[in-house]
């Protein structure tokens, strides 16, 4: 596919998120004027075999899959004007188990297996997830990674997410941002395998025939007019609804007035779209918060920081609870904290070791002491009191957590070199566990468990698979191993 001037802008804006946000604004004016000669792709509608909604993780995979299993007229039709969606704010990296990573890197990583990586997720979802979709996803998982590296994605680094046994979380070799690292090369995935690309195109209803089968999409195209795709399938891939307010208050009250570490595109229409189709959303309310959120701007500090070592303590200088836990035990352990302060601290071995602290400190998120007495004299904490908490800390690191208070185990590590930094958190609102009802081939179903001919969907849009909690690491592990086999099934079903 010809590069135009939105998906320029698109790579421009996914480059930006990998930078920080101070380089946006060169990055993209660069990128722009460079092709501004390059005509626009303006959407007109037609006949596609498969028509794929949302152009983030889920969407390019799903998209590339089903190109190539056989499908030959391949869409994407973007509502933004920057490819990505949460995929590009996603800071970890993929769960997978039994992976050539994880032997290499040796220890507990080598020892992992998919019987024990499914049985973290059910635990860490209180068992309210879909088992046979959780068995797909875990039992492919080590086949995705493979995927991605056949696709030039090389998530070589293996490094610890809360609620699993061992460490099984792949993230790039230079241990940054996997959202910011996968986005671009998805993108340049998808353009050379001469997909159709359409920004600034939101859907806004699916084509349904008088049999109940989805037989395209309308849109509106970027010069604001309606236009219809055809299709022999449909892949519904727009995301969850962790931005969108209204709908959050609709399933669950209690949450309207955290933050949201949501791009703003995740408003949840794919589900609206389809619903009005017939396909069954459950599990609706499962909406989860994320411990570690800066509250002042809802940006996510990735749980790989705590799975590198950092710890969490209140205004008290004591920490209060297993960092490791799954989120929703600690996003709950924090907000028993009396006046609600809580930072998360580390050293400076692991800002060295952990390269997205810099980025934090870059948008002025961190609070650095050159000791640990100077870094709690800006916080109001007890510096005694602190430095006792790390000395029993350290202590447990050195036994393995034999003797950690909370019964932490992994992602320990040693937090003794100064100069320290803090930087302040709290829960805000990250991942919608519930969405389309699918089954084992991505396909939505209705509420009598029917398949409806034509539509499937993949990524944060679907239900069931994360139950009552989604652990660390897994999301990207569902966008590319269901988006895999969405795009698989659906260029089956032609
Ligand atoms: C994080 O890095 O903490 C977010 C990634 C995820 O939610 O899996």
């Amino acid at each position: 596919m010809k590069m135009n001037r939105r998906s320029f802008l698109a790579a421009a804006g996914a480059a930006a998120v990998a930078l920080g946000a101070g380089a946006l604004g060169a990055q993209a004016s660069e990128k722009t004027s460079a092709a501004a000669d390059s005509a626009d792709a303006v959407a007109k509608g037609g006949d596609y075999d498969v028509v794929v909604l949302g152009m983030g993780g889920a969407g390019m995979c799903s998209a590339l899959s089903a190109k190539e299993n056989g499908a030959e007229k391949v869409a994407i039709l973007e509502k933004l004007a920057v490819v990505g969606g949460n995929t590009n704010f996603s800071s970890s990296g993929m769960n997978a188990a039994g992976t050539k990573y994880q032997q290499a890197a040796g220890g507990d990583a080598a020892t992992d297996t998919v019987d024990l990586f499914i049985s973290d997720t059910m635990t860490g979802g209180k068992n309210w997830n879909n088992k046979d979709l959780v068995t797909y996803m875990c039992t492919n998982s080590a086949a995705g990674i493979d995927w991605l590296d056949e696709h030039g994605i090389t998530l070589s680094d293996v490094t610890t997410m809360g609620g699993a046994s061992v460490p099984r979380c792949h993230r790039p070799a230079d241990k940054s941002a996997v959202g910011a690292y996968i986005v671009p090369l998805l993108q340049e995935q998808v353009e050379q395998a001469g997909i159709d690309v359409f920004m600034e195109t939101p859907a806004t209803e699916l084509v349904v025939d008088d049999k109940g089968a989805v037989t395209g999409v309308k849109a509106t195209n970027s010069d604001g007019e309606e236009v219809t795709f055809n299709a022999g399938a449909v892949i519904v891939a727009t995301g969850g609804f962790g931005a969108n307010f209204d709908m959050i208050g609709m399933y669950r009250p209690d949450l309207v007035d955290y933050v949201t570490t949501n791009a703003n595109g995740s408003q949840g229409e794919g589900m609206v779209m389809a619903s009005k189709a017939g396909a069954n959303l459950i599990q609706m309310d499962q909406i989860q918060t994320h411990p570690t959120v800066y509250q002042e701007n809802g940006a996510l500090i990735g749980e790989a920081v705590r799975g590198a070592g950092a710890v969490l303590i209140n205004s008290a200088g004591d920490r209060f609870t297993n960092e490791m836990g799954t989120r929703d035990v600690v996003s709950a352990a924090e907000l028993k904290q009396p006046d609600g302060k809580v930072w998360l601290l580390l050293d400076q071995a692991l800002y060295d070791n952990t390269p997205v602290v810099a980025k934090y400190e870059a948008r002025g998120m961190t609070v650095k002491g050159d000791d640990l007495a100077s870094l709690c004299g800006q916080l109001g904490v007890p510096a005694d009191e602190a430095q006792a908490t790390l000395d029993t800390y350290n202590a447990a690191v050195a036994d393995g957590g034999a003797s950690d208070p909370f019964g932490r185990t992994t992602g320990l590590g040693a937090l003794e070199t100064a100069p320290f930094y803090a930087i302040p958190v709290g829960p805000g609102i990250h991942h919608c566990m519930g969405g389309i009802y699918i089954d084992g081939d991505n396909q939505a179903l209705t509420i009598e468990k029917k398949k409806i001919d034509g539509l499937f969907a993949a990524g944060e849009v679907t239900g069931g698979i994360h139950g009552a909690n989604r652990l660390g690491g897994n999301a990207v592990c569902d966008i590319v191993v269901m988006g895999i086999n969405a795009g698989k099934k659906a260029a089956a079903s032609l």
